[in-house]
């Protein structure tokens, strides 16, 4: 029987394309080119099988132009690059990679909203600039974060853990703001209180944001919200671009309406707003919040382990859609 075929959207591990050459017909993408919608249809004509590696857009034209497809295993926690009801309504399995980038993620939020606070990169471009001539009272002074207040917007596994380092390690006063308020163990046990949007921009001396990219939280940080910002605060941002409207973002940040912000994730990106590369007070990182070693290769493996799941009558462990599988075994 010939094994299904499968695309592999961009370059990964060898060792997790040779476990899937185990099971599949593999096109993969040595080149690491980047490939845009023509070119993704392409090469998934006549595919089963999707491990997208790259953030792919999948929409229901795409959908439309590949009907062998069965599975869209993507390697990321966040799907919203996925049109999920579309590929629902064609029996198409959506599967994503939850809980193993959870503290690997945190650590790096917690590094960025370090790092803005303390003025790393500014301090470093300093030093590396040769301007660093004597000690000062006041020299690349920034705001603390311990024993100060944490203000995180979204309460899933990543805003937890973010919580449980800020309130164990640090100290910090934590609050937060989610769609839905956690029981009362759940707070009990992070140390944190609810509040709603409002205070939580208000009270935040340092501001975090781990929701998921939607519709409804498309430019949930602009203008207005930012106007009610400490102007010793900071933002970080290691959820998705869109989330914040960065041309306010920009303005907000050369008004000094806010202190700084620490940004891994861009409207658009990988471009990035000109005013945010030229701001000294805005920590700049591409991307990277879940790229340790380790959890990149955690992340492939689950992503794989979804898609020979799906394509060999196994339990897929982290489906997005899980109703797709129930309706195919009815
Ligand atoms: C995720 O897993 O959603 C990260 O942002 C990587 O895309």
């Amino acid at each position: 029987m010939s094994k299904p075929a499968v695309l592999v959207s961009r370059a990964l591990f060898p060792e997790v394309l040779e476990r899937l050459r185990r099971h599949f017909e593999v096109e993969d993408n040595p080149e690491d080119e980047v490939l845009d919608a023509p070119a993704l249809r392409q090469r998934l004509q006549a595919k089963q099988g999707l491990l997208a590696a790259g953030g792919e857009r999948i929409s229901a034209e795409l959908l439309a132009a590949c009907p062998a497809l069965r599975v869209v295993a993507n390697m990321a926690v966040g799907y919203n690059n996925i049109d999920v009801p579309a590929c629902t309504a064609r029996g198409v399995l959506v599967s994503n990679t939850p809980d193993v980038l959870t503290e690997t993620t945190a650590d790096f939020g917690f590094a960025l909203m370090m790092a803005a606070a303390r003025r790393m990169s500014e301090a470093e471009r300093y030093l590396r600039e040769g301007r660093w001539t004597k000690w000062r009272y006041d020299l690349l002074t920034g705001s603390d974060v311990h024993g100060a207040t944490l203000g995180i917007l979204g309460m899933g596994r990543i805003g937890q853990a973010i919580a449980r380092r800020g309130a164990a390690g640090f100290g910090m006063r934590v609050l937060y703001h989610n769609r839905s308020r956690l029981p009362p163990d759940t707070e009990a046990a992070l140390g944190a209180q609810y509040v709603d949007k409002a205070a939580l921009l208000a009270q935040a001396d340092h501001l975090v944001l781990v929701l998921p990219y939607s519709a409804a939280s498309h430019h949930a940080i602009g203008a207005a919200e930012l106007a009610l910002m400490k102007p010793t605060a900071t933002l970080t941002n290691v959820a998705r671009g869109g989330i914040v409207d960065d041309g306010a973002l920009a303005a907000a940040l050369r008004a000094g309406r806010i202190a700084a912000a620490g940004l891994d994730v861009f409207e658009g990106e990988p471009a990035v707003h000109a005013e945010l590369l030229a701001l000294p007070n805005v920590v700049l990182t591409p991307h990277i919040a879940s790229a340790s070693l380790r959890t990149r290769r955690a992340m492939a493996d689950l992503a794989a382990d979804n898609l020979i799941a799906a394509l060999t009558g196994g339990v897929p462990p982290t489906p997005v859609n899980p109703e797709v599988l129930a309706a195919a075994r009815a």
